[in-house]
């Protein structure tokens, strides 16, 4: 028989193409325009906007307007010369304290720092079924500030190289006794990365994204897988736990005939899968080189559905922390 491993690779295979595939026939229009990097997207042209109505400034903080469709939420942003951000670092943009040592790749000359707080529109944007916000999503996200009519524009890498970045949370929901809050941290591939709350309630972070602090839900019954997220298609365990009894389920009640017609399938599947990985290994070998960012511009920039697909490697760190 075909190992336990191979068969979830075929599994995470199977759910990473096929959504893929499904979702270019969903129309353009509903759950897809809940995507978080369309919403980045359309939050750094307002944020920009916010900053060429004014004379700009370095080292001031601007308060944009958002769209009416993301009334509840709010957006800034702060333009500073690189060699400040470096040397000084910046305390107290909203949540954030930035401290020194925060490097940018690809180097600019000057910076916007995009703030975002997703007020209640938190949890539409970043589904996190089994956990609760006691916070909104704030993010902070970095961009090149030479061109303030941009659109559609790449992030840039942001690392803090000294002490890590600071998410202070002023106003937290109460937390249901005994449960310990947790800090939750998005990436900009949806990746999902739990940690500790330092202090009752900062997190902290090595690098841009989006923040929060959750509990997890008590008394549930079994969490609904989220219906429609692209973002995370092979998260919450398709091939370990969660999905397993309906696998096996099919698994078992398909016919011998079936079963062996399948078993062919499956030998065929595991050549070509391990022949993909070769390949892949070295498309991210290339990509890596390359630097991240890049990537996600041209999956902002063409349509929505790409961006999901982009994003579709890193999920699995979810169960890692999760579990
Ligand atoms: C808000 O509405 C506009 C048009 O009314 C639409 O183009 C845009 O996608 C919507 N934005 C979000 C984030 O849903
Ligand atoms: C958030 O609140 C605003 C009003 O403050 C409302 O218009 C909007 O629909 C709300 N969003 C969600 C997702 O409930
Ligand atoms: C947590 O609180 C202690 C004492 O008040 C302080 O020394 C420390 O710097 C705080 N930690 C953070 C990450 O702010």
């Amino acid at each position: 028989m075909i190992s336990f491993a191979s068969f979830s690779v075929i599994f995470a295979i199977l759910f990473t193409t096929i959504p893929s595939v499904k979702s270019q026939s969903l129309p353009p229009t509903g759950e897809i325009s809940f995507s978080p990097r369309f919403l980045d997207s359309v939050l750094q042209d307002h944020a920009f906007r916010a900053i060429s109505r004014h004379r700009p400034r370095t080292g001031v903080v601007y308060d944009g307007n958002v769209p009416s469709n993301l009334t509840g939420s709010t957006v800034s942003a702060l333009r500073l010369r690189s060699g400040s951000l470096r040397k000084r670092g910046f305390h107290g943009y909203k949540e954030f304290d930035i401290p020194k040592g925060i490097l940018e790749d690809p180097y600019v000359e000057r910076v916007i720092l995009v703030y975002h707080n997703l007020g209640n529109w938190s949890s539409v944007y970043y589904r996190l079924p089994g956990y609760s916000f006691l916070s909104p999503v704030v993010g902070l996200l970095a961009y090149n500030a030479v061109d303030l009519t941009a659109k559609g524009l790449p992030e840039l890498d942001l690392r803090a190289s000294e002490n890590p970045i600071l998410v202070k949370f002023e106003t937290l929901g109460v937390s249901p006794d005994g449960v310990l809050p947790k800090c939750v941290f998005f990436d900009l591939f949806g990746g999902v990365v739990f940690d500790r709350v330092l202090n009752r309630s900062i997190c902290s972070s090595e690098t841009q994204g989006h923040f929060g602090i959750v509990v997890e839900e008590r008394n549930q019954s079994p969490i609904p897988a989220p219906p429609k997220v692209p973002e995370y298609p092979i998260a919450g365990g398709e091939s370990t736990g969660g999905g397993g009894g309906r696998k096996k389920g099919w698994w078992i009640g398909g016919s011998v005939a079936g079963g062996v017609l399948l078993a062919a399938v499956l030998a065929i599947l595991v050549l070509w899968v391990r022949w993909c990985s070769g390949r892949k290994k070295i498309g991210k070998m290339k990509d890596a080189a390359e630097g991240g960012a890049p990537l996600a511009v041209a999956a902002v920039g063409r349509a929505k559905v790409p961006v999901a697909m982009g994003t579709r490697t890193k999920p699995v760190l979810e169960n890692e922390y999760v579990s």
